[in-house]
C-alpha cells in the first residue's frame, strides 16, 4: 500500500473529490453545498466534520463523516461516536485504507471521551465483513412489518381524527416523540424543531405531503411519515401516545393506500409498539438486511452487556430510520 495522509475536511484541497468520491461509491453526488448544509443542519456531525485518506497526488480515496450522539443507556445519557458516509473510491479498495482511516477514526473518537462506535450497515454488504474485523458485532437487526392495505378496513377509535400535517405542528411531533420514547434507550435525543433542523434543506422531505397527524379532542396525540411509490407505501416513522391514535394512523393509512403494500420500518419502535402492530393485522419480525453494529473502542465489545446497557435485551431500545449514522 502507498503512503497516504489522513485530513479532516477543513484540510482538503480540493472538496469536489469527495463528490466524485460519494456518487462512485454510494451513488450520492453530494456537492460541496449538500456537505456543507449537513454539517450546518445536523448537530450530531462533529466539527472536523470528516476524516479522508488522500493519495500522494491529492486524490481523496477514502472518506468517513463523524458523528458524536447522545444515546440513553438504563444507566443515563452516553455520547456514542458515529460513522457516516464509509466510502473508499473504486480502485483503491481492498489496500487496507479504510481499515487503516476507521482505525485512526478510534483514537480520535477515544480522544473525545467517544468509548463506542456506532453504524448502519447491511449484511450483504462486503462492508459487513471489513466492520467485523475491526471488532464490530451486530447490535440490532432493523426490522420491518407489512400488510397489504385490503378489505376489511381496520377499525378506529371514533374520538380521533387522522388530519394533514402543518408546518407550525413541528414542534408537537418533537413533544409527541419524546413523550412516546419516555422510558425509551437508545437514540432517543433529538434537536428542538428536529424535522426542521435535521430535514429542513432536503426537498425530498415534505412533511405537508407526507405526514399524517391522530388528533384526539384537537391535541395531536400521534404521526405517521409515508414515502409511497405506486405500489408500495412504507411507513418511516409512527408513533403515537396510546394504541388508539397508533391504530388509527394504521387504518387512515390502509384507506389511503387501498391495495398497496404497507410497510413500516420498525427500528425506531419499542416492543410496546410492534405489539400494536401485530393487534393491526400486520406481520411484524421480518428482519432485512440492514443492522446496527457496535464497537466498544477499549477493550472487547462484549455483546450481551452493550445489549444490557442499551436496553436491546429488554426490547426498549430505538434507532429510528431518521437517527440512523
Ligand atoms: C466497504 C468499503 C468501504 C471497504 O473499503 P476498503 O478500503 O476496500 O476496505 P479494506 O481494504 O480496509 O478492507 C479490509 C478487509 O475488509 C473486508 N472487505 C472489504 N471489502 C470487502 C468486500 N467488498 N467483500 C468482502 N470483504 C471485504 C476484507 O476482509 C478486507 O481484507 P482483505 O482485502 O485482506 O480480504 C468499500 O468497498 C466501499 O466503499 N464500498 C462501497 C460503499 C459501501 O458499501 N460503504 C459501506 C456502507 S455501510
Amino acid at each position: 500500500m502507498g503512503r497516504f495522509r489522513i485530513v479532516y475536511y477543513d484540510e482538503l484541497d480540493d472538496v469536489f473529490q469527495i463528490t466524485i468520491l460519494y456518487y462512485l461509491s454510494l451513488g450520492w453526488p453530494a456537492t460541496p453545498k449538500v456537505l456543507e448544509e449537513l454539517r450546518r443542519n445536523d448537530d450530531r456531525y462533529m466539527p472536523e466534520f470528516g476524516m479522508f485518506a488522500v493519495d500522494q497526488d491529492g486524490t481523496v480515496m477514502a472518506s468517513v463523516l463523524l458523528m458524536e450522539i447522545p444515546t440513553k443507556t438504563l444507566n443515563g445519557k452516553l455520547n456514542v461516536g458515529g460513522l457516516n458516509a464509509v466510502a473508499t473510491r473504486p480502485g483503491y479498495h481492498r489496500r487496507g485504507v479504510m481499515t487503516t482511516l476507521i482505525t485512526r477514526i478510534h483514537e480520535y473518537f477515544m480522544q473525545h471521551q467517544l468509548d463506542y462506535s456506532f453504524l448502519t450497515t447491511a449484511q450483504s454488504l462486503g462492508a459487513h465483513s471489513m466492520y467485523e474485523k475491526l471488532g464490530y458485532k451486530d447490535l440490532m437487526i432493523r426490522e420491518r412489518a407489512w400488510k397489504m392495505a385490503r378489505e376489511p378496513p381496520l377499525r378506529y377509535d371514533e374520538k380521533i381524527v387522522v388530519t394533514k400535517f402543518q408546518e407550525e405542528n413541528g414542534s408537537e411531533i418533537d413533544k409527541i416523540f419524546r413523550e412516546a420514547t419516555e422510558g425509551s434507550c437508545g437514540f432517543v435525543y433529538r434537536p428542538t424543531n428536529f424535522l426542521k433542523a435535521r430535514f429542513g434543506h432536503s426537498s425530498e422531505f415534505a412533511p405537508e405531503k407526507k405526514m399524517r397527524l391522530a388528533k384526539r379532542r384537537d391535541e395531536i396525540s400521534g404521526y405517521a411519515y409515508w414515502e409511497s411509490s405506486s405500489r408500495v407505501s412504507a411507513c418511516e416513522e409512527i408513533l403515537a401516545l396510546d394504541k388508539s391514535s397508533f391504530v388509527s394512523l394504521l387504518a387512515d393509512a390502509e384507506k389511503r393506500f387501498r391495495n398497496k403494500l404497507l410497510v413500516i420500518h420498525c427500528g425506531g419502535l419499542s416492543k410496546r409498539e410492534v405489539d400494536w402492530l401485530q393487534s393491526a393485522g400486520f406481520h411484524t419480525g421480518i428482519q432485512t438486511y440492514g443492522t446496527v453494529v457496535v464497537d466498544f473502542l477499549r477493550g472487547d465489545t462484549n455483546l450481551e452487556s452493550i445489549k444490557s446497557l442499551f436496553g436491546v435485551s429488554k426490547g426498549l431500545f430505538r434507532m429510528g430510520t431518521w437517527d440512523s449514522t
